[in-house]
């Protein structure tokens, strides 16, 4: 398997960055996971958007001729490993580069930002999809900069792993006694047939699919409404879902040991399901 680091493409087992690197030492970068079916990059410009403005949000300078060649690097991975048919994903991280000594304030002068992609093959969770997951809810003890997709992910792996110490498949963040989203992915409510999710905020990522989600609520005239829903209403919920990258659109059916809705997956997440496959896919 082959990475990209710095302009040049090496042998993952080879490639290293430096101990001063910034990304290293104080968790000074952003990231992005793209997904991709049969070379074809999903919502591709939305990601690099997304990435210019976490670049914006930390200050990190990245040459633009480098910006600008990220499609193509990202369509030479694929190629080399393989993975430029069936699913894949590509990651890209950005730091602010490496820099001697460690000081909080940025490097002067300006080191080069660290670039590094990396693919991988990619299986869809098909049963999770269609039998739904049981998560635990868990406190929001996040930064309020949730906007910036930054590799400071401990709030998020420790959530995660919580959640499987416990036996479920994830948790759903609450801060200030309202749900905001799940470590690694978005969250939709429904009750009496209207979509609710998190308004886009400092307090959320808004989720690459978030958005084709909202889209798609539009499209099958779903009424949607960009509120919080409270803690106190979770379990009295008609149905749940996660929306992400590497999560797609997958129901959650028990909350706390609490069954939602009947406890299987709804009417209105299966048909947003159903057309969500045909845009990843079509
Ligand atoms: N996670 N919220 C958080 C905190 C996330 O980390 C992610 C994505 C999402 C969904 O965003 P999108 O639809 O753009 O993937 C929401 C990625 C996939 C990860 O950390 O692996």
């Amino acid at each position: 398997m082959q990475v990209y680091l710095n302009g040049e493409f090496l042998d993952q087992k080879k490639a290293a960055v430096s101990v001063a690197d910034r990304g290293f030492v104080f968790g000074d970068g952003v990231y992005e996971v793209t997904r991709v079916v049969n070379g074809k990059f999903f919502q591709e410009k939305e990601h690099l958007d997304r990435l210019d403005e976490g670049l914006r949000g930390l200050k990190i300078k990245l040459r633009s001729e480098i910006r600008d060649s990220i499609p193509n690097i990202s369509r030479e991975l694929i190629q080399r490993n393989g993975h430029a048919e069936g699913e894949a994903t590509v990651y890209l991280q950005v730091t602010r580069g490496a820099a001697f000594p460690r000081t909080h304030t940025f490097p002067e002068p300006e080191v080069p930002a660290t670039v590094y992609l990396s693919s991988g093959p990619f299986k869809p969770h098909k049963e999770l999809h269609e039998k739904g997951v049981d998560v635990i809810t868990v406190p929001d003890v996040r930064w309020t900069r949730c906007n910036l997709k930054t590799v400071n992910l401990l709030p998020n792996t420790l959530a995660r792993q919580q959640a499987k110490e416990a036996g479920v498949n994830s948790a759903v963040m609450i801060r200030d006694g309202v749900v905001t989203e799940s470590p690694n992915a978005n969250i939709f409510a429904v009750k009496d047939g209207t979509l609710y999710t998190f308004p886009a905020s400092n307090y959320i990522l808004n989720g690459i699919t978030r958005k084709v989600i909202i889209d798609i609520a539009k499209s099958l005239d779903i009424p949607l409404v960009t509120e919080p829903v409270r803690q106190d209403d979770l379990y009295e919920l008609d149905e749940l879902f996660f929306t992400g990258t590497t999560t797609d659109v997958q129901p959650i059916v028990r909350v706390d040991g609490r069954e939602i809705g009947n406890g299987t997956p709804g009417r209105i997440v299966k048909s947003i399901q159903q057309e969500y496959n045909s845009r990843l896919y079509g």
